[in-house]
């Protein structure tokens, strides 16, 4: 089996690059991988990662490369459809002709954040900014594809599509920011209007390859037949941006890290209080029930941890590592 990793000095790229390191320690011969970043292959020349598709012939291709520049999008509106859009689509068009599997990541951003119920994977989808667009693009394009596709290799190849929201990992972020600015800074202003789920890369990673592969005869990696369509893939519960900065900073201080600033003096705002060039969806909630279900017939142990037990163990291995 050959595969693909794409953004692989990303957050979630990295993540990908230790999850099959470790793999691969325990049975070397399990895959081929190949991972591509911007020295190896600029995205935006399609015709780079089309060469290299051919040369490599994937047989899996994890698409962790995204324009993720939020409010840079708003200025680079062709650039970002052409990373959030067009490069997925061309890994698309490669997958359905060849047999291949293609697991893709999206965002909470496609939905337009009305109401305040957790969102399924079928509730109408409503970007508000270039990003969300170009993202919901890449998603539209992806299903259209596949959709479309005639053909022998067809039946062998399908797609997944992980909705993830508020990531963070080895890579800045916003618990990192919030850290940063905690040591040396005694008030901060934080949003506390928008609700989410804040998503560690290395839970992520680990999903997905239970959700990709069959692990379970360790001398041999299996790609499992998964139903083919979007998933959202989040820890349980919810909290707010304000929610997450006092548990990053509670954490951060009790993992004996000196900070100037104290969870009293943060200071919780609407996001009206703080716009930016991109609007946020205001709610951000996915149901998981879709993904739950699948990894259950699968066999596996369906139950998604709470948001905050992830970031408590990130923010003491940032302390213990020295990182902030
Ligand atoms: N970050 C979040 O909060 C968040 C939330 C929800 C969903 N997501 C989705 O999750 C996925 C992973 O996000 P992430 O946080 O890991 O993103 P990230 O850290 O920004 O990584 C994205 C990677 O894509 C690469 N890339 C961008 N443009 C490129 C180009 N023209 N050529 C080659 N490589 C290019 C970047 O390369 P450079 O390192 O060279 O820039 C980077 O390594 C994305 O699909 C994103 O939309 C993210």
């Amino acid at each position: 089996m050959k595969i693909l990793v794409t953004g692989k000095d990303g957050q979630l790229g990295k993540a990908f690059q230790k999850k099959f390191q470790s793999l691969l320690q325990d049975n070397p011969s399990a895959f081929d991988i190949q991972y591509i970043g911007r020295r190896e292959c600029d995205l935006a020349d399609l015709s780079v990662l089309e060469n290299i598709l051919h040369e490599y012939q994937p047989n899996v291709i994890i698409n962790a490369a995204a324009y993720t520049a939020v409010d840079k999008a708003e200025q680079e509106i062709d650039l970002a459809f052409t990373i959030n859009a067009a490069v997925p689509e061309l890994l698309a068009k490669y997958a359905a002709s060849h047999g291949a599997c293609l697991l893709h990541y999206s965002t909470d951003y496609v939905f337009d954040g009305q109401g305040d119920v957790f969102y399924n994977e079928n509730h109408p989808i409503g970007p508000l900014s270039s990003y969300a667009k170009s993202k919901a693009e890449g998603e539209r394009l992806i299903s259209e594809v596949f959709a479309s596709s005639r053909g022998p290799q067809v039946s062998k190849s399908h797609y997944a599509i992980f909705r993830a929201s508020w990531l963070y990992g080895d890579g800045d972020n916003f618990i990192r920011t919030i850290l940063r600015l905690a040591q040396d800074r005694s008030e901060l202003k934080v949003i506390a209007d928008q609700f989410g789920v804040p998503t560690s890369t290395e839970w992520l990673v680990a999903l997905s390859a239970d959700f990709l592969f069959d692990m379970s005869r360790a001398a041999n990696i299996v790609l499992r037949d998964f139903p083919s369509g979007i998933y959202h893939a989040v820890p349980a519960g919810q909290t707010t941006w304000y929610g997450l900065a006092c548990l990053a900073v509670e954490t951060a201080k009790a993992s004996g890290q000196n900070l100037l600033l104290e969870v009293a003096n943060i200071h919780a705002i609407p996001a009206s209080e703080y716009p930016l060039p991109a609007p946020r969806p205001m709610n951000s909630r996915m149901s998981t029930q879709k993904l739950q279900k699948a990894l259950a017939d699968f066999g596996l142990v369906s139950q998604f941890p709470q948001w905050d037990q992830l970031v408590r163990i990130y923010v003491a291995d940032l302390v213990k590592n020295q990182l902030i």
